[in-house]
């Protein structure tokens, strides 16, 4: 045997990368595609040693847990968006740059979507520019982070300073941090921040309603465009402020600056949502590296796969892995009904199913 998966196991082992400290950043931004993996016939999978056929099977769980970015057309569309808003962060530095909002429920793909438009953005304008500024620092042109249960102010700059140096002076009050962040995202000369799970910042309440000002202010003072991504953002009156009302969205300053993206589930009810679901399968199928699945076997079970994850791509993304899982294990190699139903899910899947 020439491919060695053992190999494959040790090049293309699962990346342990966090996006929100900059060695973890760079690494994602740095890495490619795994290299494609051979599928073995049932006959060749036989005559494996124990040990090769271990390594044969962690590599297609490595695979398929990694299964390749779909561009379906909400992710084409949320792209198209982001491009518009990226163009202003081509303002001279005494504008204010505009805000994007991916939101919408759990598991649709808002991260997804933010850190590869990201990604994308960090290695042009690193291939345009440079990996260092004019004045020798390094240059990141996004920075991420992900708010917590609790991030106050201050607690949200630490985060932001943490992305760029392990070694953030805590102690120091939150004016002199605002201006270490200043100073770092100045001289790296960023142009973007992406702040993951918003939804932790609740501008209904007092404290949320603080951290909401602070990011208002942040987003004047950093001449940075912001990618925020949350959960049921609008529902929380994020944009208009935590006041509810067609006259505070009129009012307010963060639903004049920022472009809202929601996210939505697949659909089966209309011809366009069913090509749309279809499509996704089709592009899935390739990957499933399974050495009896014939040509469709995805679309074949089109309407059992959305009913079992209400078109939630998330959901779907961890069914075929699991399936993958147990048609591997079991000597399958392929996805039958009984496999698909078998899997168990997330808990809001099972629920909408059993109540669907
Ligand atoms: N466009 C896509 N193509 C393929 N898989 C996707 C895509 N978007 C999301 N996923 C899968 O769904 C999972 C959940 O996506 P994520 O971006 O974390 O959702 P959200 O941030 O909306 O909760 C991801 O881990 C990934 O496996
Ligand atoms: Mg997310």
């Amino acid at each position: 045997m020439s491919f060695s998966y053992a190999q494959w196991v040790a090049q293309n082992r699962t990346a342990r990368y966090r996006l929100s400290r900059k060695s973890g950043w760079l690494a994602y931004c740095d890495s490619g595609p795994r290299v494609d993996l051979p599928i073995l016939s049932r006959a060749e999978t036989a005559l494996l040693a124990e040990d090769d056929l271990e390594d044969y099977n962690l590599a297609r769980r490595t695979w398929v847990s990694n299964l390749p970015i779909v561009r379906t057309q909400q992710v084409h569309h949320a792209f198209t968006v982001l491009d518009q808003v990226t163009a202003s962060t081509l303002r001279d530095g005494d504008r204010v740059r505009a805000t994007a909002v991916l939101d919408g429920p759990s598991g649709l793909g808002k991260t997804t979507v933010a850190m590869s438009y990201c990604r994308q953005f960090h290695r042009s304008t690193i291939r345009a520019l440079g990996s260092h500024t004019a004045t020798g620092d390094q240059r990141l042109p996004v920075a991420a982070v992900q708010l917590g249960h609790k991030t106050t102010p201050k607690g949200l700059l630490v985060k932001l300073a943490s992305f760029y140096t392990e070694n953030v002076a805590t102690s120091i009050n939150s004016d002199r941090l605002a201006e270490v962040v200043l100073d770092l995202v100045t001289s790296c000369e960023t142009e973007m921040i992406a702040i993951d799970e918003l939804h932790f910042i609740d501008p209904r309440t007092k404290d949320g309603k603080g951290l909401s000002n602070h990011l208002k202010w942040l987003a004047n003072e950093l001449s940075c465009a912001f990618i925020l991504t949350g959960i049921g953002l609008a529902k929380k009156q994020f944009f208009t402020e935590g006041l509810p009302g067609d006259e505070a969205n009129a009012t307010a300053q963060t639903s004049r600056r920022s472009t809202a993206i929601p996210m939505v589930p697949f659909t089966i009810v209309t011809p366009a949502g069913q090509r749309g679901w279809k499509d996704l399968l089709n592009q899935l199928e390739p990957h499933l590296k399974l050495a009896e699945a014939e040509p469709g076997v995805l679309t074949d079970h089109a309407d059992l796969l959305f009913a079992r994850t209400q078109g939630h791509i998330g959901s779907l993304t961890t069914l075929l892995e699991r399936a993958c899982g147990i048609a591997y294990r079991a000597d399958i190699e392929t996805l039958t009904e009984e496999v698909l139903t078998r899997v168990v899910l997330d808990n809001a899947a099972e629920l909408s199913r059993r109540a669907g």
